[in-house]
């Protein structure tokens, strides 16, 4: 069978992840790079020995024989990336979030449903094995009926900079960009409900604190100006389901706290603590009973998200498979994301 060629579009840190997925994948052909920044361009396709390169994504994407791309770019430049691609009628796989916000999404998805191809979201997280541990005991029944979760990601000192700070190509800080994480797995996790209100309350105390004698660990490659920050650092908000469950976000970039990355589901039956090794506090026998999985050496899975990301990707072009992160899943955590900065900007519940 002959390989399907993909192109990257954006070949910057978080394309790495996704060459090491198709790179690994016997159905694939890496045929093109596309980034407006010509040394990395240059630099990206030595390394990995791709001849195709392209500064202007209607170019790259108007080769007849690439069949999809992966969209690696800014979060401000996912909406024209994205639609170029469809319009070219290729597959799309689209980093979080799917775009800057709900109305760009929306008219992502549409323009993939009016051109018969896929557009995938980088939900990254769906594709782990905590994932798939926690949906083996949800559809089990283990946790029982869930109606609380908490979605954490607090970082005490980590706004990348760049980019990252710069709200006009972010769309904002720690909300868009980790909280979409969160919210987007716990919401999958529950069973994808409604969303129907949101209160937030966003903070810009800490900024990212360029005056402190450490630096964060990472910061995007290339020029990067490490003072300038106009995005939130800290966001805390209660979104409501229409089936009465609720999750409560908690994200920063800084924060005089614990860094920490957590999902817990709370459930009638049990509670599920995914943040490492997945925790199962239930009762057995009138008793109460903590339970940690024993997670190593599993039968499926083990290859890391990323890659298994990128398989699925390729395995609903290739075999037609359902998508499990399909844009309308985008689509509805934009709406969520909407709305807490407009909550956070009112004071008020948004009610969606
Ligand atoms: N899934 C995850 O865990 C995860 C982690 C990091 C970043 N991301 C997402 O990946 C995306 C990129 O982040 P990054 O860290 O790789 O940033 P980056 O700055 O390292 O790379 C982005 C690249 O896109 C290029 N670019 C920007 N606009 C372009 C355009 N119109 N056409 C072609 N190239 C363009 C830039 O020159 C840059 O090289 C963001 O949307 C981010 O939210 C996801």
């Amino acid at each position: 069978m002959a390989k399907i060629k993909v192109g990257i579009i954006g070949v910057g840190n978080i394309s790495e992840d996704h060459l090491r997925g198709y790179f690994q994948n016997e159905n694939v052909e890496v045929y093109a790079f596309c980034d407006i920044d010509e040394a990395k361009l240059a630099k990206k396709a030595a390394i990995h020995g791709i001849e195709r390169t392209y500064t202007d994504v209607n170019e790259m994407v108007a080769l007849k024989e690439l069949d999809a791309v992966s969209v690696c770019v800014w979060n401000v430049n996912h909406h024209a990336c994205v639609m170029a691609a469809l319009k070219a009628g290729k597959h799309v796989l689209c980093e979080k979030p799917l775009a800057m916000n709900a109305q760009q999404a929306e008219e992502m998805r549409a323009e993939a449903e009016k051109q018969g191809v896929l557009l995938m979201v980088g939900f990254v997280m769906r594709f782990s094995d905590e994932s798939k541990i926690a949906l083996d005991l949800i559809n089990d029944g283990a946790l029982g009926d869930i109606y609380y979760s908490k979605a954490t990601y607090l970082r005490r000192h980590g706004c990348p900079g760049g980019w990252f700070a710069d709200s006009e190509r972010s769309g904002g800080g720690p909300v868009i960009d980790l909280g979409v994480h969160v919210i987007d797995h716990t919401r999958y996790l529950m069973g994808k409900p409604k969303p129907v209100s949101v209160y937030a309350a966003t903070f810009d105390m800490l900024k990212n604190r360029p005056w402190l004698k450490t630096h964060v660990g990472w910061r995007p490659e290339g020029a990067c100006d490490a003072d300038k920050c106009d995005v939130e650092d800290l966001a805390v908000a209660l979104i409501r389901y229409d089936n009465g469950a609720v999750t409560l976000l908690e994200t920063s970039y800084s924060l005089n706290g614990n860094g920490v990355t957590a999902k817990d589901l709370y459930g009638t039956k049990g509670g599920l603590a995914l943040a490492g090794q997945p925790k199962l506090y239930t009762t057995v026998s009138g008793y109460l009973a903590d339970v940690d999985l024993a997670t190593k050496n599993l039968k499926a899975g083990g290859k890391g998200m990323f890659v298994q990301e990128i398989d699925h990707f390729v395995d609903c072009i290739v075999n037609g498979t359902e998508c499990i992160a399909p844009a309308e899943d985008g689509v509805v955590v934009m709406k969520i994301l909407d709305a807490i900065y407009e909550s956070a900007k009112t004071g008020h519940e948004v009610i969606l």
